[in-house]
């Protein structure tokens, strides 16, 4: 997949626009680490740019799992979430150090976004739609 076709798609909903929304903003912060890539970027401008995904993701993952902390899979989302924030400071320590793939990070930051959307959230937010139909 060529990163100039990864932008927002009506398959990555997940039926609740605030999510929908920080789904989408998400992938502009991405966008961001691409150009930065691409230009003879300084440390200091990638390491705000990874910060930047932090804070986010952060809020978001917080803002996420207040829908489903009812889910019975609750905690191996949160994980899954706590291990991707591992990684992505990781990256910021692999920067510090001077061993920072750029290419991979990218790469990675896309298909995992892609990926748990398509795969976790949106079964969770189905499920718990399930859930609430059910009256329980
Ligand atoms: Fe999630």
């Amino acid at each position: 997949m060529h990163e100039a076709e990864t932008i927002w798609k009506p398959e990555y909903s997940v039926g609740v626009d605030e999510i929908d929304a920080q789904h989408r903003y998400l992938f502009e912060l991405w966008q961001m680490l691409v150009s930065i890539r691409d230009q003879e970027g300084n440390r200091r401008s990638r390491r705000q740019a990874i910060l930047s995904l932090l804070d986010y993701i952060d809020l978001h993952f917080t803002t996420e799992e207040a829908y489903y902390r009812e889910h019975p899979r609750f905690a191996d989302h949160q994980r899954i979430h706590r291990e991707f924030v591992a990684r992505v400071q990781g990256f910021e320590r692999d920067l510090e150090n001077d061993r920072l793939d750029m290419h991979a990070m990218v790469d990675f930051l896309r298909d995992w976004l892609i990926d748990h959307i398509v795969h976790t959230d949106i079964r969770f937010f189905n499920d718990m739609r399930q859930i609430g139909a059910n009256g329980s």
